[in-house]
């Protein structure tokens, strides 16, 4: 095991804060600094294991900001609380690399980044769905290879959303914008499937029906789908936007591949393993004219043996999140999580992140997930 290389900030601060990977942007420094942390950075690119980061952390360590490529399980927190350590921040909205039950036997606060991601991860989601749909990856590999000999009649056909049907699986913060996207600018109808049903997002496109009707246009529908398979039975583009529990753990299995419209597009900004990886492959070899956008994977940075091949596939490696704003964002709230807790401050009341996001942030953590369990909300 080779001890990763440390970058120190603030070497003269009292407590002890160590982040297992550089973060983009200043601001989330300046917030620890003005909290009086000492910021040990470990700055390689090579993930770390379990063992290396108990080295990280050693035996005197006050809080962590970690990585969703971590395993931050009951071995991890047991190694933090006897260091002294107060507090845990992901570096992610997502936290299922997180043992939250165990943080909270530990007494740990859990911290994750939401509110900064929704329209980035959204946008990606559409980027997606139109690459799928318009074969723009296979059209410029084509360009790139010199075969274009000239405009023909059939030359990459795909297909056309304006007006059809768009399946949201999960209509939280991220479901809900992409959602939006889809129906604001494509005029698509939308079914979506949650446990909860999404009120705010119904009304709005009821709303924006009757907008369209009082220009002359054809309304747009919105239906909360009673079952997953009802859904992917209906729609023509189908976007997962849930997160990953034993619930969810591929949700999209071959016979629900099996359910969808044979040039059907699926996207997944989600997380990998809710779609069976292998069953995939599978069916695009089988149904050349169903297409696929791909964010995450079952077993990252690995592919399933196959998926590279297939021209029906568009993947981008784990970026949804990948803007500026949005990475500084999430580093902004993950530090202020730490140093809220550090410093004995409240948890805030959900809601807009934004003022915590530049120069001196509110006095509170802007999200603990176990605030509830700790006595903290
Ligand atoms: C998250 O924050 O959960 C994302 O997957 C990172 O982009």
């Amino acid at each position: 095991m080779n001890a990763p290389s440390l970058q120190i900030v603030n070497p003269a601060g009292h407590l002890r804060v160590v982040v297992t990977k550089p973060l983009p942007g200043t601001h989330w420094l300046d917030v620890l600094i003005a909290a009086g942390c000492r910021v040990e950075i470990a700055t390689g690119d090579e993930i770390l294991s379990g063992e290396e980061i108990i080295a990280l952390i050693g035996d005197h360590c006050h809080a962590a900001i970690g990585q969703l490529t971590e395993s931050w399980n009951a071995g991890l927190f047991a190694a933090l609380k006897h260091a002294g350590g107060r507090a845990y921040s992901n570096y992610a909205v997502g936290y299922n690399n997180v043992d939250v039950p165990a943080a909270s036997a530990c007494g740990i606060p859990v911290g994750n980044t939401p509110g900064v991601l929704t329209e980035t991860t959204a946008e990606i989601a559409v980027a997606l769905t139109f690459s799928a749909a318009r074969r723009i990856v296979e059209a410029d590999r084509f360009m790139r290879g010199g075969q274009f000999k000239g405009w023909l009649p059939g030359l990459f056909l795909g297909s056309l959303f304006h007006r059809k049907t768009v399946g949201v699986i999960g209509a939280g913060r991220i479901g809900e914008a992409y959602a939006r996207m889809m129906v604001e600018g494509h005029k698509m109808n939308l079914v979506y499937f949650d446990p909860r049903p999404n009120i705010l997002l119904e009304e709005f496109i009821r709303a924006y029906s009757v907008f369209l009707s009082t220009r002359g246009e054809p309304a747009v529908t919105c239906r909360r789908a009673e079952s997953v398979d009802g859904l992917l039975e209906e729609a023509d583009v189908v976007s997962l936007h849930t997160l990953l529990d034993a619930g969810t753990r591929h949700l999209l299995n071959a016979e629900r591949l099996a359910l969808m419209k044979p040039d059907a597009i699926l996207i997944n900004t989600s997380r990998g393993p809710v779609v069976d990886e292998a069953a995939l492959v599978t069916h695009c070899r089988s149904h050349p004219d169903f297409r696929v956008g791909l964010d995450v994977f079952e077993n990252e940075p690995a592919m399933a043996p196959g998926l590279a091949d297939l021209d029906n596939v568009v993947m981008v490696p784990h970026i949804a999140s990948a803007t500026r704003w949005t990475r500084e964002g999430m580093a902004s709230l993950a530090a202020c999580n730490v140093a809220a807790i550090l410093q004995g401050h409240p948890v805030a009341a959900a809601g807009d992140v934004r003022p915590f996001l530049a120069g001196t942030p509110p006095q509170a953590a802007p999200s603990i997930v176990n605030a509830h369990e700790l006595g903290l909300a």
